[in-house]
């Protein structure tokens, strides 16, 4: 293949910085407090949202508009909502009833800090508002919104993340090891909302049904990327580096893409492959995906 895909350099934190900062702005707007008997919730909404995480699902849903030549800041809030709804799934992952973790993007967990009740209602806060912030955007055409709304929902409801989280907690299942399986838990719990955020920044510029099926296609391969990735840095990553506790999957028994690949080595090699995938499935995109491939580097390079 010789498309610019694969000439495509590794995006790195300044190359994405400006898209960061538009994200970062609407973040930090979400949830100004108006109202002061429920300012401290607020906080406590931000402590967990405004932590350093890499923002990577905003900052795919606005490189998606960009390689179709939309302004990326017109995108901001439609990719703000994909963060606000993993920053949900971050919140209620780490809750002592599920991966009872206790470090999260560097700092403790929000049940640590707040409790568990208030973690559950951070979560459900979040959610909600990550579909207020999509109705309500003026930025984008009506019948975008309503797309993005319904692919949101899809995304993070029981057929898409809540549905892999339901997967990945299952112990009564056999078929952990197995990588067609595993896929399937993967593609929800992580995939759903990374392809979810490159489509609707796609949806959000207007594209038609081949190309957004194309971006589509992009980000399912990139979400399998990502969570291999974040597999095998749980194998083999730092808490320093990493911002939360790693080790975590083999102590809780949960099998991941290092036992169905057959240990690191091979997944190394399967997250070199999958990295190619990527960018293949980028040389199909407007503008040979603009700012995606370099992105797909990224995540394949990241220690994070
Ligand atoms: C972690 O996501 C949870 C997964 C879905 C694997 P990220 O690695 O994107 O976490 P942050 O947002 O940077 O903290
Ligand atoms: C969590 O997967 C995915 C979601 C939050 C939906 P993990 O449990 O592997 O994520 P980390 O490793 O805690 O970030
Ligand atoms: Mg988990
Ligand atoms: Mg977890
Ligand atoms: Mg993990």
């Amino acid at each position: 293949m010789t498309t610019r895909a694969d000439d495509a350099p590794i995006a790195d934190a300044a190359s994405l910085g400006d898209l960061r900062a538009l994200v970062n702005i609407e973040l930090a707007r979400a949830f100004s407090a108006e109202d002061a008997s429920v300012a401290p919730l607020g906080r406590a909404i931000d402590y967990s949202l405004l932590a350093p995480g890499k923002r990577i699902r905003p900052v795919l849903a606005l490189a998606a508009a960009e390689a179709c030549g939309m302004a990326p800041a017109a995108v901001a809030k439609v990719g703000a909502a994909f963060e606000l709804v993993h920053a949900y799934s971050l919140v209620h992952d780490d809750l002592p009833a599920m991966d009872d973790d206790d470090l999260r993007r560097g700092v403790p967990t929000s049940h640590k800090v707040y409790g568990e009740a208030v973690a559950v209602l951070v979560g459900d806060a979040l959610q909600a508002r990550a579909f207020e912030l999509v109705a309500t955007d003026d930025d984008v055409t009506p019948a975008a919104r309503v797309d993005v709304v319904a692919l949101l929902a899809r995304a993070a409801g029981w057929r898409g993340m809540v549905g892999g989280q339901y997967l990945d907690i299952d112990e009564s299942r056999t078929d952990h090891a197995d990588l067609v399986a595993l896929r399937d838990v993967h593609d929800r719990k992580t995939g759903a909302l990374i392809a979810g955020a490159v489509e609707a920044g796609a949806i959000a510029a207007g594209v038609d049904a081949v190309q957004r099926a194309a971006f589509a296609t992009f980000g399912r391969e990139l979400g399998w990327l990502f969570q291999l990735v974040d597999d095998l840095l749980d194998a083999t990553g730092s808490s320093d580096a990493l911002g939360k506790t790693p080790g975590k999957d083999a102590r809780d028994g949960k099998v991941t893409a290092v036992a169905a690949f057959g240990g690191v080595d091979a997944l190394c090699a399967a997250v070199d492959e999958q990295l190619d995938r990527c960018l293949e499935a980028a040389g199909a995109l407007p503008d040979d995906g603009g700012r995606l491939p370099a992105i797909a580097r990224y995540v394949h390079g990241r220690d994070h």
